[in-house]
């Protein structure tokens, strides 16, 4: 089972709203102060950090390069999907990030060679959203497994997610450079009720705002399921009531609830701040869900950004911060990278090594260009 690396994204719902207007960028945010970047490091979730003891095992890695070769496995793939890619790319510049950071598409040789496959990231178009976080480990199982790479299913559809398809897709990016969602991080779940909790505050039943039967696919579960959740649960009938508790449980079911449930600790670089409360979440994050992702409709009235109307119920919600008075409000459709998910970045890749890639992109032909750039990464993946 390697499904703890996928973040999959299913929503049942059929009819699209229509889509208006397009919200305008916002500038880049200015860089925190000393003691904001000091919350900053206790908040992020990403793939283990280069160098970390955890990141000695097998693990996805940061691209080599700070530099994702991408494929289309097919023609749809790129008809549908490479000006919205090329956009959300931008989306991540214009939240901050720098432009040694970059994606470019693999030659054919390189897309439709089994020698580079593990190398790229290989883009199909579906209905639904689903991305390999990071970049596998040369012997990790997904490659020895499967004999595969990085893989992503994106669709263009406008009635999921985010409600609009670059913010999506830009979404999906940071969990190919490496993010993990920020609403999953276990320390800021409730410990007392969620199976894989870990002591927080900000998420769960002391504060109600945890409405796992808001959920699309809920009712599909009224029985439970006998699955083998692996990581010392018993293969057992499980309830749909535990499988909305546990991570685990709900990932092996294939309930959406696994795209909201804490994750454990150990399978993620997961911050280890054991009081994290409402201010350490941020809410701005491209990588935390709105309320309405995965949700049944039936929000009446809707809540309208833009011109676009979003009719889902809340999954989760955003509780007053400390100290404040207040009712639970919707967590909102960040449609741009935060300062927050750029900070993250760069820690994920400080130590990644940058070769000039202005150089390499300019000389000779596509071809030779992709030999070069992977010449280069074998060398150096064992090395970030
Ligand atoms: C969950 O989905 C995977 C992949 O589609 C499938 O192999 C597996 O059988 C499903 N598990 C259950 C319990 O339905
Ligand atoms: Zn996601």
């Amino acid at each position: 089972m390697h499904s703890f690396i996928f973040i999959f994204l299913t929503i049942l719902t059929l009819t699209p709203p229509a889509l208006t207007g397009s919200r305008r960028w916002q500038p880049p945010l200015g860089s925190p102060s000393p003691e904001a970047k000091h919350q900053l490091d206790k908040r992020w979730m990403t793939i283990n950090l280069p160098g970390t003891a955890a990141a000695a095992r097998l693990d996805p890695r940061p691209w080599p390069n700070r530099e994702i070769t991408y494929c289309f496995a097919d023609k749809t793939a790129k008809s549908k999907l490479k000006t919205a890619l090329k956009k959300a790319m931008d989306l991540w510049y214009s939240g901050g990030l720098t432009n040694d950071y970059t994606i470019v598409e693999g030659s054919s040789h390189v897309c439709s060679s089994e020698d580079s496959r593990r190398e790229v990231l290989m883009i199909s178009y579906g209905d639904k959203l689903s991305t390999y976080v990071g970049y596998p480990d040369k012997n990790s199982r997904l490659v020895t497994d499967l004999g595969k790479g990085a893989y992503a299913t994106w669709t263009d559809r406008k009635d999921i997610g985010m409600l609009s398809v670059v913010p999506n897709i830009a979404h999906e990016l940071g969990h190919a450079w490496g993010l993990y969602h920020e609403h999953q991080n276990p320390y800021f779940w409730s410990s007392a009720y969620l199976a894989d909790g870990g002591g927080g505050s900000v998420f769960g039943p002391g504060n109600n705002n945890w409405n796992c039967e808001n959920l699309a696919d809920y009712d599909k579960f009224a029985d439970g399921k006998e699955i083998s959740p692996g990581g010392g649960l018993p293969h057992q009938h499980y309830t749909r009531d535990q499988m909305c508790r546990s991570y685990r449980v709900a990932s092996a079911a294939n309930f959406s609830a696994a795209e909201y449930l804490p994750m454990a600790p150990y399978q993620a670089h997961t911050p280890m701040s054991i009081a994290a409360d409402a201010r350490m979440v941020d809410w701005d994050s491209i990588m935390i869900y709105p309320s309405g992702a995965g949700a049944k409709k039936g929000l009446d009235p809707p809540e309208e950004t833009d011109g676009v109307k979003d009719d889902r119920l809340s999954i989760l919600e955003k509780p007053p911060l400390d100290g404040e008075e207040g009712d639970m409000q919707r967590i909102p459709k960040n449609i741009i990278p935060s300062s927050g998910d750029i900070e993250a970045m760069n820690k994920l890749y400080g130590s990644v090594r940058v070769e000039k890639k202005g150089l390499l992109h300019e000389r000779g032909s596509t071809k030779e260009k992709f030999k070069k750039a992977f010449l280069g990464s074998k060398d150096s993946s064992s090395c970030v």
